[in-house]
């Protein structure tokens, strides 16, 4: 693995640090406070490339690789993590998978705006009782000849409200477990198709999560991903490259926190002196530093081997599950080391740790990427 980044790399980086700090962290207290979707912003993300980065310029992407997306997902999440959210379902899970496995009608159709950001996506796998336990799909997607009849619930939607398409994976054949599940691509406003109201959350609560109700929508065949069948594949397959984006969201969440640690130590004073002279500060930075970096080289390494063409379930779950604790771990520190000024909204350290915890939970929770790993350890 090579651990010089390239001018792309850091071109990619700066760019991305540059919005995040003119245009994301005005406003940013108040989108959280008041669950407000970012608009503006994610119109401006998606004139900049950042919604499509990876995608083939054919398609209005960027054409760039992984590990120019865990760069600039690291960037946005240091300042706004309700933004990266939609960033990271846009990129890897709606656009990756439709270029990976739609057809050309499909990419024509759907990808070339969804990458250019003229629409949004969310992808749609969670269920009120079927989370963890992704096979257990109780919404129906009935084969009618030409059409799948869609009947069900699905809930935790990323980018509910806002998205123009969603990635739906439902059961045609239970008989045939998992391998009976189909991606089906539903479009917003087909008929009996509801969305719920938005979720009043602890963190990210810019982003738009919602529970989505299908009552007999007509999914025309052509909307179906892949063969017959291959619909719980494609939701695995598509998940392994979105834990990388999930894990970098986690890695920017904790280096924004540990960056404003070290400001704040140098300008706070107590006993006479800045509290980074104080070991146990120096030492809480310490530690956040190493975390942080070992993270963020996990993140790397899984988005090389994603590049690479090599086997990447392992090391982005890896990623995701290291990230996210250290995510947890270094928020928490970051309000300790702002003492009281931590605890309220203005030092963005609160915003933070609320955010944090959401890494250890979707795209998989950290039980379940230790499961993702063990297993390949154990086959
Ligand atoms: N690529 C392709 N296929 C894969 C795969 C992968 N990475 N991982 C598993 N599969 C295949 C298996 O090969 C198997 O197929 P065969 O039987 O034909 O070989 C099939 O999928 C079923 O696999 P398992 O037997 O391993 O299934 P399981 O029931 O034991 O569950 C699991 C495995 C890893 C726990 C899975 O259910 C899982 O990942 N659960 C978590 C769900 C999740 O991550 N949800 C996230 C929702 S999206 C989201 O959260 C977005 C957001 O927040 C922003
Ligand atoms: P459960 O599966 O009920 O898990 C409860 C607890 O039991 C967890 O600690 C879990 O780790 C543990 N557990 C379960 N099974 C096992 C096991 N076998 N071994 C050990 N421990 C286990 N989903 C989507 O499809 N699309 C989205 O866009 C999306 N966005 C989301 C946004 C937010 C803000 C939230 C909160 C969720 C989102 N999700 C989304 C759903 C998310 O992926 C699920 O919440 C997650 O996969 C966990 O499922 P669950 O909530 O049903 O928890």
């Amino acid at each position: 693995m090579n651990f010089q980044l390239t001018e792309e790399h850091l071109a990619v980086q700066a760019a991305a640090r540059e919005f995040a700090q003119t245009e994301l962290l005005p406003g940013v207290i108040e989108r959280d406070e008041h669950q407000k979707f970012p608009a503006e912003q994610i119109k401006k993300m998606g004139e900049l490339g950042f919604l499509g980065m990876m995608v083939d310029p054919k398609y209005g992407g960027g054409g760039m690789d992984t590990i120019s997306y865990v760069l600039a997902m690291e960037e946005i999440s240091k300042v706004d993590a309700s933004a990266s959210v939609v960033m990271s379902v846009n990129n890897s899970l709606v656009c990756w998978g439709l270029e990976k496995y739609g057809n050309e009608e499909q990419k024509q159709k759907y990808l070339t705006k969804l990458a250019t950001g003229e629409i949004i996506g969310a992808f749609c796998l969670s269920e009120p009782e079927a989370g963890s336990d992704a096979t257990s799909q109780r919404t129906t997607a009935e084969d009618k000849g030409d059409y799948y009849l869609l009947n069900g619930t699905k809930n935790w939607i990323t980018n509910g409200s806002t998205a123009s398409v969603y990635l739906v994976i439902a059961q045609t054949d239970v008989a045939k477990g998992h391998r009976g599940i189909n991606a089906l691509i539903v479009e917003r406003g087909m008929e009996g198709f509801q969305i719920g109201p938005k979720e009043n959350k602890l963190g990210i609560r810019g982003s738009d999560t919602h529970s989505l109700m299908f009552t007999d929508v007509k999914v025309p065949k052509e909307n179906r991903i892949g063969e017959d069948g291959f619909g719980f594949k494609f939701a695995m397959s598509t998940l392994a490259g979105g834990r990388i984006g999930i894990a970098a969201q986690a890695l920017g969440i904790a280096s924004g926190a540990f960056e404003l640690a070290v400001k704040y130590s140098k300008e706070r004073k107590a006993f006479g002196v800045e509290i980074a002279k104080h070991q146990a500060i120096q030492f809480k930075l310490a530690d956040m530093a190493t975390n942080i970096e070992a993270a963020r080289l996990l993140c790397l390494q899984a988005a090389y081997h994603k590049d690479s063409h090599q086997d990447y379930g392992k090391s982005g779950a890896m990623a995701k599950l290291f990230a996210s604790k250290v995510a947890m771990d270094t928020t928490v520190e970051a309000v300790q080391v702002h003492g009281g000024y931590g605890f309220v909204k203005e030092y963005h350290v609160e915003r933070l740790m609320r955010d944090a915890k959401i890494t250890q939970i979707y795209e998989g929770t950290s039980e379940i990427q230790k499961i993702v790993i063990s297993r390949e350890l154990l086959k």
